[in-house]
């Protein structure tokens, strides 16, 4: 039996890296997927992948901060499959920096698309789902928003409110039977926590060799995470296998947070 058969889910910043990773995983079990991702390119190549290996998928590139775009995404998905049961807001970035050096665009930018973003996403599904009486809302926070960085106070802030805003989601939409649950990933393998040049522009994507090395010593498991591994409990919080669960918060961290 497939966990999503039949099912509609969009993914969002799913062009690459987890998110790309659980498009794969959701499409295998079943579901129709639109594939977004502010990046045209990835998004675009991403969708045509999934179609290529027999799946239903379409791309819409799409800024999550952006009103217009969020209601064109889901309107094209409705178009396109019917209705929405599934919104897993991925999406997110780092452009870190020690607070004393951030300035507010860069504070702002970083709430926008972790934290405005997945409001605005769950905004315009939930009339779909309450007609329905179903659906699964899955956010994502990080261990960053559970026990904070040095050097992320903005990231910290803005995943740290996407559980604050699962939970209270969680209450409001108990009885109409959707679900609104929260992971978060430790240190997981994507371009986010590849290595880059030591020296280099400290809020560009990436980070240094020493930081990163420092970072995977710390894991118990010893490694880092596989996008894969965050995918599975995406999945289970999209199922019937999470029915009877709201409100929680999953972290996925080989036990860095404990
Ligand atoms: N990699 C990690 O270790 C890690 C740890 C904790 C949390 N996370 C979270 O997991 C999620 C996925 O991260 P990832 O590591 O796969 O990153 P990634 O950069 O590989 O993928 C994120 C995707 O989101 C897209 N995106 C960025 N801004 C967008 C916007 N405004 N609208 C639509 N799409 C947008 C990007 O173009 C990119 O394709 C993020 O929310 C991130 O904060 C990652």
């Amino acid at each position: 039996m497939k966990l999503l058969e039949g099912k509609v889910a969009i993914i969002t910043g799913s062009g690459r890296g987890i998110g790309k990773a659980m498009a794969e995983l959701f499409a295998s079990e079943g579901a129709a997927i639109t594939v977004n991702d502010i990046d045209a390119d990835v998004c675009k190549a991403t969708a045509e992948e999934l179609k290529k290996n027999g799946f239903k998928a379409i791309a819409c590139k799409a800024d999550v901060t952006k009103d217009e775009d969020v209601k064109k995404m889901v309107e094209d998905t409705v178009k396109a499959f019917g209705t929405v049961d599934i919104l897993v807001n991925n999406a997110g970035i780092t452009k870190d920096a020690m607070i004393h050096k951030m300035d507010d665009k860069l504070f702002n930018f970083i709430l926008d698309v972790n934290l405005l973003g997945t409001i605005m996403c769950s905004k315009y599904v939930i009339p779909i789902m309450k007609e329905k009486q179903y659906g699964k809302i899955v956010n994502t926070a990080s261990v960053t928003g559970l026990m904070g960085n040095i050097g992320q106070t903005n990231y910290a802030a803005a995943k740290g409110g996407v559980i604050g805003f699962t939970k209270g989601l969680a209450r409001e939409l108990g009885l109409s039977k959707i679900c609104v649950n929260c992971y978060g990933p430790g240190f997981i393998e994507t371009r986010l926590t590849a290595v880059k040049a030591d020296g280099g522009d400290r809020s560009a994507l990436g980070m240094p060799k020493g930081i990163h090395d420092t970072a995977i010593a710390a894991i118990p498991f010893g490694r880092a995470g596989q996008p894969e591994d965050v995918a599975r409990v995406a999945l289970f919080f999209s199922s019937f296998l999470s029915d009877y669960i709201t409100g929680e918060v999953i972290s996925v961290s080989g036990g860095q947070l404990v």
